[in-house]
């Protein structure tokens, strides 16, 4: 695996090939041509996933587990999507990706199975740092009776991992941790908190929604109970997963039909599933490992991940490099001198409404996002002017030529 990673490369020539997978990046607006710099929002599908979803419809538009010819061949076609799921989370098989509609739906499925452990007085430590997916949730489970806690933020945009410390005791029972902040890009500290869940005997869950587009996951090496992401931010379709680890979702008692399957993965799915949507996911994850050298797919996943990281920091760089010279740009989370940081950069301008300046930005093809991004507790916490900051994200399609487009207009301001 470090060799396939050492031997796949992906710079500016290769971001400039990928482009022409995307149609929607030959797309303009007002004379001026899109620049896509929302990924963090969601990013664009190459046309491969755009096939296979379509591909199902022209060929598998049927429901699944039934005994005839394109009713079992969507459930085989099903079964390799979640193979696939399970070689980008680098997971043991198939039988540990759950499906859901978004990561949202899936972690209140999962708080509403974790509230039936929860005993009065257990204690659900969340983040300040967190996107309100990974905190309302768990949130939750106050009505059964737990306490919540809240790990802080530092002004710099780090978690303080001292009081997380101290705030994990033998009554923790759920920490859940994003493991990168889609509002500043700082990326957290796993293996300290498992180190610490581990000792106290409580369960880790993740959200790896932010961090999953940008940094191979290795569920191995972290070895949460629970992980989430959403394809949507990795160049799929709008479908949520759940990995769990064996035994921990088979401990569980989620909502589900008397008629449902109960075994894991499937025994937290309730209802029809996006059928052509999760065969997307599978597209989405192929075309990532074509961009990677391994002996299998889940190497050449996990290189291509880690080789198109390198590009995406270099452009987070550049931009932050570039904004810390103007005067009134106000540059908010960790520096890009972190080894480990999302391609996410978030700042304000004095003087400067920041939806305004999105549509400015928009007017010129340029997209980007504006405000809190459901993570409203950083933005509150680290006090940010009129609690909202223009976020700009980084994916495999962008270049530096879009950065710098970005630079010019916040230079006319
Ligand atoms: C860090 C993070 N967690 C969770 C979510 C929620 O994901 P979903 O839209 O799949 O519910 C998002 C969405 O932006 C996110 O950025």
């Amino acid at each position: 695996m470090r060799a396939a990673v050492s031997e796949t490369f992906f710079g500016a020539a290769e971001s400039l090939r990928c482009r022409a997978d995307f149609s929607s990046l030959g797309r303009s607006f007002g004379g001026h041509p899109v620049a896509f710099l929302d990924g963090p929002g969601g990013t664009q599908v190459p046309n491969a996933v755009i096939d296979a979803i379509a591909d199902c419809y022209r060929n598998r538009n049927v429901n699944t587990h039934g005994n005839f010819p394109p009713s079992v061949e969507l459930d085989a076609r099903h079964l390799a999507a979640r193979a696939a799921i399970g070689d980008f989370l680098g997971a043991s098989g198939p039988e540990r990706i759950s499906i859901g509609q978004n990561m949202t739906s899936l972690a209140f499925a999962l708080s509403r199975a974790l509230g039936r452990t929860i005993k009065k007085g257990d204690e659900v430590l969340i983040t300040q740092l967190d996107h309100e997916a990974n905190r309302g949730p768990w949130r939750l489970l106050q009505e059964n009776g737990a306490i919540i806690r809240e790990v802080p933020l530092l002004a710099t945009g780090a978690l303080d991992y001292v009081a997380m410390k101290s705030l994990i005791t033998q009554r923790t029972r759920i920490v859940a941790l994003g493991c990168s902040s889609n509002a500043i890009g700082t990326v957290n500290d796993i293996a300290t908190a498992r180190k610490l869940t581990r000792a106290a005997g409580a369960l880790l869950i993740l959200d790896a929604v932010h961090y999953a587009p940008h940094f191979p996951v290795d569920v191995h090496r972290w070895d949460p109970d629970f992980l989430l992401c959403s394809a949507y931010k990795f160049y799929g379709p709008h479908v949520g997963i759940l990995y769990s680890r064996a035994g921990a979702l088979e401990a569980l008692n989620p909502d589900r039909l008397i008629v449902q399957d109960n075994a894991a993965p499937y025994r937290i799915e309730t209802g029809t599933l996006n059928h052509a949507a999760i065969e997307g996911v599978g597209a989405a994850v192929d075309y990532l490992a074509g961009f990677g050298r391994g002996a299998s797919r889940r190497e050449a996943v996990h290189a291509a991940v880690a080789a198109i990281s390198v590009y995406e920091h270099a452009l987070g760089k550049l931009l932050w490099s570039e904004l810390e010279k103007l005067p009134g740009v106000r540059l908010w989370g960790l520096p890009f001198t972190q080894a480990e940081r999302a391609p996410t950069v978030s700042f304000t301008v004095a003087g400067h409404d920041s939806a305004a300046l999105a549509r400015r930005l928009g007017a010129v093809g340029i997209c980007v996002w504006d405000g809190d991004f459901y993570a409203p507790r950083p933005v509150e916490v680290l006090k940010v002017p009129g609690s909202a900051l223009i976020r700009v994200g980084f994916s495999m399609y962008n270049t530096a030529e879009e950065a710098m487009r970005l630079v010019t207009v916040i230079k006319e301001l």
